[in-house]
């Protein structure tokens, strides 16, 4: 599938190499323009394209939202209409500054800000690197690592469910956006590595 990408960083690059390997039609982006992402993109080959954000999201039949969490006014919010967006953010006061959420975890909070978009929270409790190297297709679903997911849309939960298995790990359904409070800085799961029934277990899901 097309798949748009907000981020060029850490969690970008890697979804970026691990979705294109798995035959996806990967676009990337960053906040300067897709002139200053050449080097990058040869780099990470697989086909992968840069584009402007905008670009980005109109490219993609999903895409994936992973700019530091404090850069949310900056999202193209029109071209997300619609779409399923990943959203891997967490929020960090001291790297964000001080963002009243209103009560609501973060993903709730990026979903109402986005208005029209399909959000799914995943890929904001595993590190970069771990992410880039702890995937294993070879293993059975109940041995990989676990990547907990969330969303008020079960439809974009399983799309995304189904990219996470190609990539190596085990979705875990965490509930709604605002359960998704459970995979946040702080919790148990978060930065752990986990089987799937750890994972919930870590997760108090039964
Ligand atoms: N690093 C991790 O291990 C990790 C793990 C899980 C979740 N996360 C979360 O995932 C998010 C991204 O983390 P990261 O470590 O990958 O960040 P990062 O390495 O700092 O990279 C951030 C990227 O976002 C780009 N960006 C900023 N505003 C943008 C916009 N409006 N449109 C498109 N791109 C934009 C930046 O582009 P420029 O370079 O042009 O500014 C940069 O490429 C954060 O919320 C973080 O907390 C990180």
């Amino acid at each position: 599938m097309k798949i748009g990408i907000l981020g060029a960083g850490h969690i970008g690059q890697a979804l970026a190499r691990l979705l294109a390997e798995a035959g996806h039609d990967v676009g990337l982006s960053n906040s300067r323009g897709p002139e200053t992402l050449q080097d990058l993109t040869e780099r990470l080959g697989h086909g992968i394209r840069a584009y402007s954000s905008e670009d980005a999201a109109r490219f993609g039949e999903l895409v994936i939202e992973t700019v530091p969490f404090g850069h949310y006014n900056d999202l193209p919010t029109a071209q997300l209409n619609g779409k399923i967006v990943i959203d891997t953010a967490n929020y960090y006061p001291e790297r964000d500054g001080q963002i009243d959420l209103g009560g609501l975890s973060e993903s709730a909070f990026m979903a109402r800000h986005l208005g029209g978009a399909r959000v799914v929270k995943a890929f904001n409790a595993i590190q970069a690197a771990h992410l880039e190297s702890q995937g294993d297709v070879s293993q059975p679903l109940e041995e990989r690592r676990a990547i907990p997911i969330a969303s008020d849309d079960d439809e974009a939960k399983a799309v995304v469910s189904r990219l996470i298995e190609e990539i190596g790990f085990a979705p875990v359904d965490n509930g709604n956006l605002e359960q998704s409070k459970t995979q946040q800085p702080g919790t148990p799961i978060y930065g752990r590595e986990a089987t799937a029934a750890k994972a919930r277990e870590l997760l108090g899901l039964h």
